[in-house]
């Protein structure tokens, strides 16, 4: 059972658009309701031909909302006071069509009316066949959301109500009040790391070859901007420096774009003044090729013998930032493949950081390009094992876990 404590007394506010995985909505307030939340269900027009109002009404014991225009209802409760009630509004299932409404900011319906008006964090739980899911549009309103602030949750992987198998399923019912109950702006956690400055690398670096080749790893940098987002909903200043291919960030977030694990260390040591904790996510290769030719390499060249490329180090950034010491406190990211806890213990101690995240990058389902994650955090009191749940759920819970030894060590400052 999820640990859902924290919605008790809360007023959730739940918008169903018109997917297929809106006959999953009753559960889902059920589970609400029994964690102790008020829930008020806002349906799009298109939601009622998945779903009833008359079970929606039944189990969360509101009436149902679905238009802008119910004079009865705006009586009862304006639009504008609805979207103040609610500490967080959930959208789920959200469509394709609701998402890109959020994405260009429409307020056409009462569902995306609220969302403007709301000061309420939303998160929204994508559903849909797998390969409107991954269409281009849908990946760019999506990133759109979240630069905005939007936590999108989900969606899984698997076998879908057309017949497809991909990734589009909405998450469980139970796995999203899981993620409502994690998320830092309903309880205590807001404002926890005002006045603090984090500094957040993430996504992969690329080391030239030739002008067209490179060295480059799966790191998608999901979990390192999902951090990031994490530690601005709590209240600090993020400074991110991404690899490539990162996609797009809130715009609190002052973000500088590398492309080589040399760029990625001078960017960091260049804003490292200004920083007090550094979070590195990135997955920095470790080695570049010792020349990088001005010239595509043509195969010719090797046609009649194995070609070797020599590579030399790359810096350590995170160990230049320990060393340094201009940062209270250093937080290192472990991808290992295999006897993943003692290699994480041993690289904590061996690079003196604070706390070390370790993932088990041999399970492919997680980890790399991947929007779900599976980690265990591993500090000077103690070690805490998060289960498979979206990257953006677990930074949320990674901050809150680190935030009494950010707010220890940087005493002075907060
Ligand atoms: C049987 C059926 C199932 C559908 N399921 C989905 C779905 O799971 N996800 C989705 O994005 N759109 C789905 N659609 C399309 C949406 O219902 C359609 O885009 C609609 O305009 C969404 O409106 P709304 O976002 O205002 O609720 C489905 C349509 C039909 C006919």
């Amino acid at each position: 059972m999820p640990e859902t404590s924290n919605l008790s007394g809360q007023h959730i506010l739940l918008g169903i658009s018109g997917g297929i995985a809106a006959y999953k909505t009753p559960i889902l307030v059920r589970r609400l309701v029994e964690a102790g939340a008020s829930v008020q269900v806002v349906m799009t027009a298109n939601a009622h031909q998945f779903v009833t109002a008359t079970s929606l009404q039944a189990v969360s014991g509101n009436p149902v909302r679905d238009d802008l225009w119910d004079a009865a209802a705006e009586a009862a409760m304006g639009h504008i006071e609805l979207a103040r009630w609610a500490d967080q509004i959930l959208i789920a299932p959200a469509t394709a069509s609701m998402i890109a409404r959020l994405a260009t900011g429409e307020a056409s319906d009462l569902l995306s009316t609220l969302c403007l008006a709301s000061p309420a964090p939303v998160s929204v739980a994508p559903a849909m066949n797998q390969q409107m899911y991954q269409h281009p549009a849908v990946q760019r309103n999506l990133a759109s959301l979240e630069a905005d602030g939007y936590r999108i949750i989900g969606p899984d992987s698997g076998d879908q109500a057309c017949g497809d198998q991909g990734p589009g399923r909405m998450t469980e019912p139970e796995d999203l009040l899981s993620a409502l109950a994690q998320h830092p702006l309903s309880g205590d956690d807001a404002g926890s790391l005002t006045g603090c400055t984090v500094m957040v690398t993430t996504g992969p670096t690329r080391e030239a070859i030739d002008p067209v080749r490179y060295i480059s790893n799966h790191s998608s940098g999901l979990q390192g901007l999902a951090i990031a987002e994490s530690a601005r909903r709590a209240g600090a200043t993020v400074i991110l420096i991404a690899g490539p291919g990162v996609p797009s960030a809130h715009w609190q977030i002052e973000r500088r774009d590398v492309t080589t694990a040399q760029e990625m260390y001078e960017e960091v040591h260049n804003s490292l003044p200004a920083a007090d904790i550094f979070i590195g996510v990135a997955a920095v290769a470790d080695y570049r090729p010792a020349n990088s030719e001005a010239q595509k390499i043509k195969r010719h060249r090797h046609a009649d013998s194995d070609m070797k490329l020599a590579l030399v180090e790359n810096p350590d950034i995170i160990a230049s930032v320990v060393q340094s010491g201009q940062v209270k406190v250093v937080v290192g990211f472990a991808a290992e493949t295999n006897d993943t806890l003692n290699n994480a213990r041993e690289k904590r101690a061996r690079k003196g950081l604070d706390a070390i995240v370790v993932n088990d990058v041999s399970d492919r389902s997680i980890g790399f390009n991947s929007t779900n994650n599976a980690v265990t955090l591993i500090h000077e009191h103690g070690e805490v094992a998060f289960g498979t749940q979206p990257k953006t759920v677990i930074a949320d819970q990674l901050i809150r876990e680190l935030t009494p030894i950010f707010t220890a060590k940087t005493a002075q400052k907060l």
